[in-house]
């Protein structure tokens, strides 16, 4: 298959440097790369993993079509406020008859619902699986492992950088101080005030929400409550009585419309989504056949957001 990147920064080389390693049994190859500032390149034989960068296409129309992929995988900068550029470049792509993966929770986020069914029409596959717990299988798992079922509902502790601050908390650290231990493990956004006020969260929730509950909802509609106002006394107090704070993501259906929120909540230190420490992630799955169903994932880091836009292709070569 020919693949395309756009956006080659940390999980744009370690999805390269995956497919340079599984080359031998999985024929994919990146037959260009897009990016901002770099450049683009081009080349028939596959891209290297240190690209001979040349002058950037003035568009990306310009681009795919002197590329000519199969498959486009969109991994640029996130945009939690609209979801743009992202949503465009996926959009350009449909138009040309391409399949998309992408690990940017901003499309599907703020426009799951007209993107897939654009796919559709177009006849073409749409896959996003690391936009949510980078990669673990979620969505898949409930598109291939769980027909027929229907997701009520959902709690989940999915963004890092809130638990290591919180953790730090609980040592006597304040918020900044739990910030820059986050930022050195390299699990913080950009902007990390995007984590602590629970934006990623937020995204995460609509992500899920309109993936798995058919919502057509956005980051802004979900009932949001950061780390800020958390006395910074509170969590080393709460850990003497056996609780831990968490940031949780939930959804709930709700008079027929699904009800999203994220909020500090106090949970007994046994309670699954407590007992995951670090970095780790862990979301329960409430559905109406199958109970609920607990995925976590311990550590997970740029090369299981790789694994994620691998698993993708190789569902869709399978198609084509
Ligand atoms: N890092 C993770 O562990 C992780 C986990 C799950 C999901 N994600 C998502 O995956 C995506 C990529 O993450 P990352 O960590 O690889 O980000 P990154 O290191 O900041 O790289 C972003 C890349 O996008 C390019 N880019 C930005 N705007 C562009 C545009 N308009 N057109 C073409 N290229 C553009 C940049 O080009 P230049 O290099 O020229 O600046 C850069 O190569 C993000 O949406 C992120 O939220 C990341």
């Amino acid at each position: 298959l020919r693949i395309a990147l756009i956006g080659y920064g940390h999980v744009g080389k370690a999805f390269a440097r995956l497919l340079q390693a599984k080359r031998a049994s999985f024929p994919f190859r990146i037959v260009g790369i897009h990016t901002l500032r770099h450049g683009t390149a081009y080349n028939e034989g596959g891209v290297s993993v240190e690209p001979q960068w040349e002058v950037r296409a003035s568009t990306l129309e310009e681009f795919l079509a002197r590329a000519q992929p199969e498959v486009v995988v969109e991994i640029t900068t996130l945009n939690p406020e609209d979801g743009e550029p992202a949503i465009t470049h996926i959009r350009t792509a449909f138009a040309r008859q391409i399949h998309v993966i992408t690990a940017n929770k901003g499309p599907i986020a703020h426009a799951y619902g007209s993107l897939s069914d654009e796919a559709r029409r177009r006849q073409v596959e749409f896959r996003f699986e690391s936009t949510v717990m980078d990669g673990t299988p979620i969505f898949s798992n409930v598109r291939n492992n769980l027909p027929g079922v229907k997701v009520l509902g959902f709690r989940g502790v999915l963004n890092s950088t809130s638990k290591v601050v919180l953790a730090g908390m609980q040592r006597g650290l304040s918020i900044e101080d739990g910030i820059r231990e986050a930022q050195a493990m390299g699990v913080a956004e950009a902007d990390p005030w995007y984590d602590i006020d629970g934006w990623d969260s937020a995204a995460k929730a609509a992500a899920l929400a309109n993936v798995l509950m058919d919502a057509r909802t956005t980051p802004q509609t979900v009932e949001r409550k950061g780390l800020r106002d958390i006395d910074p006394a509170e969590p080393a107090r709460l850990a003497g009585a056996g609780k831990v704070i968490q940031l949780v993501s939930s959804g709930e259906c709700v008079d027929g419309s699904v009800r999203l929120r994220v909020r500090p909540e106090i949970l007994d230190q046994h309670d699954l989504l407590a007992i995951v420490k670090g970095t780790s992630n862990a979301l329960l799955l409430h559905t109406d056949l199958m109970g609920t169903i607990a995925t976590v994932s311990i550590d997970p880091g740029v090369e299981q957001t790789a694994y994620g836009l691998f698993s993708d292709l190789v569902d869709i070569a399978k198609s084509v």
